[in-house]
């Protein structure tokens, strides 16, 4: 969660004035006095708790889980609210400021940041923020806990309750706080937006706390690595598929851009394509792996016409009968392309018959309706509709209700009945989106 925060006060450097020093000196303060008050009231109740669960805090920030979107996530908070089940508050908050003390997550552009070559600042803020957030969190499960009794031994659901109450609300205030100051908005509105993301992030993460402080409980501190060791394998393994999803989105752009730099007329075809299959295949309820590999094939479905000659592919006039041979001949070139790339031949078969018809009278091999993946049928109806709606070299572009009727009209013939009406909804809803109405 201070990641985020983190990352604006980079954003900001600019912007960094006199109220946000001020700002990062009170919460420092606050956290000074704040830690002299759990030092005096408090001791260090399982010193080897305190060490394990410091060097695994470190761990835990260090290796961040990356998520699509959301930038990456630490779960040093299901540490830290274990050791809140588990041990004082003193303890708790020494452990949350070790671990973002002395981290060092790989940031992008600067490499590993560590308290050395990040400016100081910056980690007195996240300890100071901490501090205060880990230990106020643990002294309310420790108060919480005394009042109500639930008559569980290993942990108080109520006080867990609480306590997380706490930790949500001057985590997402700090914040607001913070991004008030460098963004010159109203802090409620800033509260309001991000107070969501933050209570969906702790509650899951302490759900995984709950967890370790069971088998802490159970199997003592061994217990814990033993857990934890294949948490950070599963995070790698999870790194390795998200870099090699990144990779493969990122080699299917340049290849539709060399497709574009060929055919400019058709600039934006194949995003639209893509868009409309993935819309028609979500409406179909089908498995994430098919949608992907849906949207994988509209995009790539005319990467053939890089073999085909310049001239037919923009002749603006009638097309004659050799001319339309040597087209027809892209659904071919592109699945030989696609089928020699090993990361993409799963797409090779779907866009080789994206041109086939539902009554056998496609090209290239004349397939029919039992013959026809769904994956393809989808395909071929985006496909169609996008040409529909678009400008074309000898036409333009043709109205929303007469297209999706064409699609209605050539269910049986041209395209795959099933599935005709359900797709029709999905365009109509996706086509309105891209078009903005
Ligand atoms: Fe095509
Ligand atoms: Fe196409």
């Amino acid at each position: 969660m201070d990641i985020k925060i983190k990352r604006v006060i980079g954003r900001s450097k600019a912007k960094t004035n006199t109220s946000l020093y001020a700002y990062i000196s009170a919460v420092s303060f606050i956290a000074f006095i704040f830690l002299l008050y759990l030092i005096k009231t408090y001791d260090v109740t399982d010193k080897t708790l305190l060490i394990v669960f410091s060097l695994l805090c470190v761990v835990a920030e260090t290796f961040l889980i990356p998520m699509p979107k959301i930038g990456a996530v630490s779960v040093s908070y299901a540490l830290t609210f274990s050791a809140i089940l588990l041990t004082d508050p003193l303890t708790v908050a020494i452990i949350s400021s070790v671990g973002v003390a002395l981290r060092c997550p790989y940031v992008e552009g600067k490499g590993r940041v560590n308290i050395f070559n990040n400016p100081i600042y910056k980690t007195i803020f996240n300890v100071s923020q901490y501090i205060i957030i880990t230990g106020a969190g643990s002294i309310v499960y420790e108060i919480a806990d005394k009042i109500i009794d639930v008559g569980f031994v290993f942990f108080n659901p109520i006080a867990s309750i609480f306590s997380l109450i706490i930790y949500i609300f001057l985590n997402s205030l700090f914040m607001a706080i913070l991004m008030s100051l460098i963004l010159n908005k109203k802090v409620i509105d800033i509260w309001k937006n991000s107070i969501f993301g933050i209570l969906y992030n702790v509650v899951l993460v302490s759900l995984l706390g709950i967890v370790i402080a069971f088998s802490c409980d159970s199997y003592g501190v061994g217990g814990i690595i033993l857990f934890f060791i294949p948490l950070m394998f599963a995070r790698y393994t999870f790194k390795l598929y998200l870099d090699m999803r990144k990779n493969y989105f990122e080699s299917i752009n340049m290849l539709i851009r060399t497709i574009e730099a060929n055919d400019p007329y058709t600039s934006g075809h194949s995003v639209r394509v893509s868009a409309y299959a993935e819309s028609i295949a979500r409406k179909l309820n089908l498995p994430q792996s098919k949608i992907d590999l849906i949207k994988s094939a509209g995009l790539l479905h005319d990467i053939g016409k890089i073999g085909i000659d310049k001239g037919i592919l923009n002749k603006t006039g009638k097309l004659e009968k050799n001319e339309f041979e040597v087209i027809k001949c892209h659904p071919q070139i592109g699945a030989t392309i696609i089928s020699d790339l090993s990361f993409l031949s799963n797409l090779s078969d779907i866009i080789r018959h994206h041109h086939e018809r539902n009554d056998g009278s496609g090209y290239p091999d004349g397939l029919d309706h039992e013959k026809i993946t769904l994956e393809t049928s989808i395909l071929t109806i985006a496909d169609s509709f996008d040409a529909m709606t678009t400008n074309r070299p000898y036409r333009d572009a043709l109205d929303l209700e007469y297209s999706l009727r064409e699609i209605k009209d050539n269910a049986g013939t041209q395209f795959n009945p099933d599935i005709v009406d359900v797709a029709v909804i999905a365009l109509r809803e996706s086509y309105n989106i891209i078009n903005n109405y």
